[in-house]
């Protein structure tokens, strides 16, 4: 079954205001708006959740790279057949447990890790994938001994990494039980709204040039598109409704409590809290209008275009205002290609950590700091790197 378009079955009920049903998928918005499509495909956004399929899945499933070892005779395989790919527990040599991978979380930039589906119920299995490793990993948090097989997979971490997930009711306390409905990725309409009306709209009106039914965040209050992105990059929320209710435009905190959000840069983990770390910036302070898209593209994947970036905080810091960088002229005019290295350097996460084999400590990905600020530790680094790259030099950032 192809999960990626949506079949025409409509099993949400009237009551649900954000149901299924009121979703068209971004196959069909592709019809009318076919370069954006084109390229928010290759973004993250699009590809953080997919079906499993050799397409998608990073790891090797080539014979001696394919396995994780807990110890010396407890082993994870991954392995492939033609129902599919699965993680294989092995005892002695022996192959004992085995489960099915069914949807892949994570683009891949950092990593991945596998959900299998037992009817109605999504599981994360024990093996995962470390991009900076290339490499197979035990799952960030996992136990090494037992091996488990069976963590559930709540709707909270799919209301973050996938656009909508159909929930079954279930009683409470009870784990949670989700239906083959899913649109995949943060895709248009996470950020857009459910879009099926303004499909039917425009299907039916062909010749009108102005849409209806839709929502553009380039019109949002600055507070609603933070809140947007803060859905996801805000750090920890502990929810008030049930998951999937919001939707772009809402206020956030009509449907979340901000736990943890404080003041201290250093209590704010890097993963996942961009807003945060951004908001105690004295760029983000002082200037009334910046949000994420002050910087970001909404459609396009500019991932290590560290020049292009450079570009933007140049658009404020230039001249004209005064704000220019006090070290321009020690640092010449490379520093028009990397402001982001000594201002927003890479910081272990906290969070996104796996296991390697033959490690004993979990090894951290690498995130930007958001904390837009003067690193003098980074700074005396970066020089360096700068003096060894002057002939030659590397646009793409001194630190990849
Ligand atoms: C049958 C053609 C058609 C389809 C399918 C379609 N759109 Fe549109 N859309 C239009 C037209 C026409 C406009 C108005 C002109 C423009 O802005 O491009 C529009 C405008 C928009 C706008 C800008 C709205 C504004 O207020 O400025 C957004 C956002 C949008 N569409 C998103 C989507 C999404 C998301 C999908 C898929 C769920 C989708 N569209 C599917 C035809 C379509
Ligand atoms: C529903 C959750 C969600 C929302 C809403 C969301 N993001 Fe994300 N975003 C993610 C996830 C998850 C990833 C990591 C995807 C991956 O690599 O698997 C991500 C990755 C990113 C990245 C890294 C991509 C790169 O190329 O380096 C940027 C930048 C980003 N988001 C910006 C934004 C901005 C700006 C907004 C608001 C307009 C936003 N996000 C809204 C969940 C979300
Ligand atoms: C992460 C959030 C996000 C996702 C995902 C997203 N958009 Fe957008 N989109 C925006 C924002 C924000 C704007 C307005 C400002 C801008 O262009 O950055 C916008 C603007 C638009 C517009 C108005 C015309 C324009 O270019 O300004 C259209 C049409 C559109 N998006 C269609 C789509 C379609 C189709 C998809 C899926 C293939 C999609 N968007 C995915 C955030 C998103
Ligand atoms: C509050 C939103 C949120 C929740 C909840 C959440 N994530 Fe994430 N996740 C993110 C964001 C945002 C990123 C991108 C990393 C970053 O830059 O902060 C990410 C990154 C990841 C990555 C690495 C992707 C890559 O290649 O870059 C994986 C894998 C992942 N998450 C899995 C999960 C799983 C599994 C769960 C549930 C147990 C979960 N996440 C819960 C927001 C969330
Ligand atoms: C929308 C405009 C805007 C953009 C874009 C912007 N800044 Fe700023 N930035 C400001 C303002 C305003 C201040 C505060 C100046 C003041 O009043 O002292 C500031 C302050 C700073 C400071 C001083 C911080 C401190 O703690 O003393 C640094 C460093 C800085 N910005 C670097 C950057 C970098 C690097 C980028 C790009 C990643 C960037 N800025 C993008 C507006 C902006
Ligand atoms: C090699 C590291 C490095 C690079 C590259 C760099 N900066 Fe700086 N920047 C610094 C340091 C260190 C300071 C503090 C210098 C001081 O106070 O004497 C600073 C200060 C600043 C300030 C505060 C100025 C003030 O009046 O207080 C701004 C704004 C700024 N930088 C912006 C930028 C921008 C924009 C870029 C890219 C065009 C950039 N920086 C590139 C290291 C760097
Ligand atoms: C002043 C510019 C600026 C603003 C504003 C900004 N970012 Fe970024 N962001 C960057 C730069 C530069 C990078 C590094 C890009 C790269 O390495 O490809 C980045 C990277 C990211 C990443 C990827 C982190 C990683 O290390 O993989 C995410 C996620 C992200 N931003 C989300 C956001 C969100 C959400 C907001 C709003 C709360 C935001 N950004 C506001 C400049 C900005």
């Amino acid at each position: 079954m192809d999960h990626d378009v949506k079949n025409t079955v409509t099993i949400a009920s009237a009551k649900d205001t954000t149901g299924f049903a009121l979703y068209a998928g971004s196959v069909v918005c592709s019809e009318c708006h076919k370069d954006i499509y084109d390229s928010a495909i290759h973004t993250q956004h699009y590809l953080t959740t997919r079906p499993a399929s050799a397409e998608y899945i990073k790891g090797s499933f080539e014979q001696g790279k394919n396995f994780y070892a807990y110890a010396f005779n407890i082993v994870v395989a991954m392995e492939k057949s033609d129902s599919g790919f699965f993680e294989v527990g092995y005892f002695n040599g022996v192959a004992g447990i085995s489960k099915r991978i069914d949807i892949v979380v994570g683009s891949g930039a950092k990593g991945q890790t596998y959900i299998t589906r037992h009817k109605n119920k999504l599981y994360q299995l024990p093996v995962s994938y470390f991009t900076s490793a290339h490499n197979w990993a035990n799952s960030p948090e996992y136990p090494t001994h037992p091996v488990i097989f069976n963590r559930p997979i709540t709707s909270r971490c799919l209301e973050c990494h996938t656009t909508y997930v159909e929930q079954i009711p279930t009683p409470n306390h009870s784990q949670e039980e989700f239906s083959q409905n899913i649109i995949y990725g943060i895709d248009c309409e996470k950020c857009h709204g459910p879009g099926a009306k303004h499909v039917a709209y425009q299907t039916q009106n062909p010749k009108n040039t102005i849409s209806k039914y839709i929502i553009n965040p380039a019109k949002f209050t600055r507070q609603q598109s933070l809140d947007l992105c803060g859905l996801c990059h805000g750090g920890k929320l502990d929810k008030t409704k049930p998951s999937f209710m919001f939707v772009s435009g809402d206020k956030l905190s009509d449907y979340f409590q901000k736990s943890t959000l404080t003041v201290d840069s250093a209590d704010i983990d890097v993963h996942g809290n961009q807003l945060g770390l951004l908001s105690i910036s004295k760029c983000f302070r002082n200037n009334t209008a910046m949000t994420c898209i002050t910087c970001h593209s909404s459609h396009e994947n500019e991932r290590g275009n560290i020049e292009l970036f450079s570009q933007r905080c140049i658009a404020c810091h230039n001249n004209r205002q005064n704000h220019t960088c006090k070290m321009s002229n020690e640092i010449g005019s490379a520093i028009k290609e990397n402001c982001i290295d000594c201002h927003m350097p890479l910081r272990p996460s906290k969070t996104i950590t796996e296991l390697l084999p033959g490690n004993a400590k979990p090894t951290a990905a690498l995130i930007r700091s958001h904390h837009i600020a003067i690193y003098p530790k980074e700074t005396k680094k970066i020089l360096d790197i700068f003096k060894l790259n002057k002939y030659g030099g590397d646009k793409h950032g001194a630190l990849k």
